[in-house]
């Protein structure tokens, strides 16, 4: 198959530019369009062989259920039924944005979508191409992030074709994504409202409509030999890991980078590619290394907009070995431990 890149200027967007696009979807083709938080490989959210195409194309496990992606409120219990007052609170507060709410399921949605479930994943994506694709197919739009199973999510166009190329019809491209890491995942289903995924919508906001919010004890997991078992389907998988080994080190800043250095001047020495993800505080303390600057310590959502491409590129450069610093896990900051933690399965070495 030949994947066409549809390159889209956001300034002079109109319903005509995504006419196509949106032809494609009726089709019960996928097409891969730019979001707020990261690129969604979408297809019709009622149509079973859509989200069996969404599977192969991902190569992902068929038990890992989809979001699916509305332009309208209208839509939540047309796709849910037995909807909780917290859900429209948190609805007329975070949407569109970057919020996922895992409710109850309408029989109208597959269970191939739900990868077996009985709830259903529902977002109203901010971005407006992506609102305005949702419009004019006249769809609801299953999209997992836009990337090869277990890769890091795709904030860029370039990034979906590196992953999807000659799988999909159509990618649009929107230029980065603003945001850049996975919305924020809460459950609604339980007893108490739970995070299964945190995002750039933190906890703290959350609590501000929903006080007894929690996390899923799995979000919070640091241990690789830890029992705990993610309730969201496809935080159990190993995720957003580079091909190299990724190992976190965490302590004062000071050890960490004496630690950081130790580790890569070994591996170096032994011949291995060796990259460091450091950030702009400390990324003059390894001259002589393949050194990857995150952003500035403090600020969680620049570091959480470039994390993914920074992965990427350690695939880019070859890096068999990578040693990287923790950062803060305030506001945005926890989903980026998070993702980090993850991409290092769980490879955290305290100093
Ligand atoms: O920001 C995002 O959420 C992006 C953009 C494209 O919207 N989408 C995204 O989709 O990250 P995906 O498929 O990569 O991640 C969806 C996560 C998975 O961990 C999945 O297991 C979980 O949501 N999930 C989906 N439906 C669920 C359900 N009914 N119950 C529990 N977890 C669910
Ligand atoms: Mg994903």
């Amino acid at each position: 198959m030949v994947t066409r890149m549809v390159e889209l200027c956001r300034d002079s967007l109109t319903e005509e530019q995504l006419m196509e696009a949106a032809a494609l979807l009726r089709a019960g083709e996928l097409v891969a369009f730019p979001t707020e938080t990261v690129y969604g490989l979408g297809g019709n959210a009622l149509d079973p062989g859509a989200s069996a195409k969404i599977y192969a194309a991902k190569g992902r496990p068929s038990d890992n259920p989809l979001i699916v992606h509305i332009a309208d409120t209208a839509a939540l219990p047309v796709l849910a039924r037995d909807i909780p007052e917290s859900a429209m609170l948190l609805a007329k507060r975070f949407w569109p944005g970057p919020m996922t709410l895992i409710l109850k399921k309408q029989d109208i949605v597959p269970k191939e979508t739900t990868g077996g479930l009985d709830t259903v994943a529902i977002r109203m994506p901010s971005d407006p191409i992506a609102a305005m694709l949702i419009r004019v197919s006249g769809l609801y739009i299953a999209a997992p992030s836009a990337n090869a199973s277990g890769r890091p999510s795709t904030t860029k166009a370039q990034h979906v074709y590196e992953d999807l190329n000659g799988r999909i019809p159509m990618i649009l491209d929107g230029g980065s994504s603003a945001i850049g890491l996975e919305s924020t995942i809460i459950d609604l289903t339980g007893e108490k409202p739970m995070i299964l995924r945190p995002g750039y919508i933190s906890i703290e906001d959350v609590k501000e409509i929903l006080p007894d919010v929690l996390y899923d004890p799995a979000v919070l997991k640091r241990e690789r030999n830890d029992t705990i078992v993610a309730k969201a389907p496809g935080m159990k998988y190993r995720h957003y890991a580079p091909k190299g080994e990724l190992t976190i080190f965490e302590g004062a800043l000071s050890d960490v980078v004496e630690a950081v250095r130790a580790h890569a001047l070994e591996k170096v020495n032994q011949g291995c590619c060796v990259a460091i993800l450091a950030s702009e505080e400390t990324k003059d303390s390894y001259e002589g290394y393949n050194v990857y600057s995150v952003g500035d310590r403090e600020d969680e959502a620049g570091i959480a907009a470039r994390l993914f491409d920074t992965l990427r590129e350690f695939d880019r450069m070859g890096a068999d070995y990578i040693f990287g610093e923790c950062f803060n896990t305030e506001g945005v900051g926890q989903a980026v431990m998070n993702r980090l933690v993850k991409a290092a399965g769980y490879h955290i070495e305290t100093v």
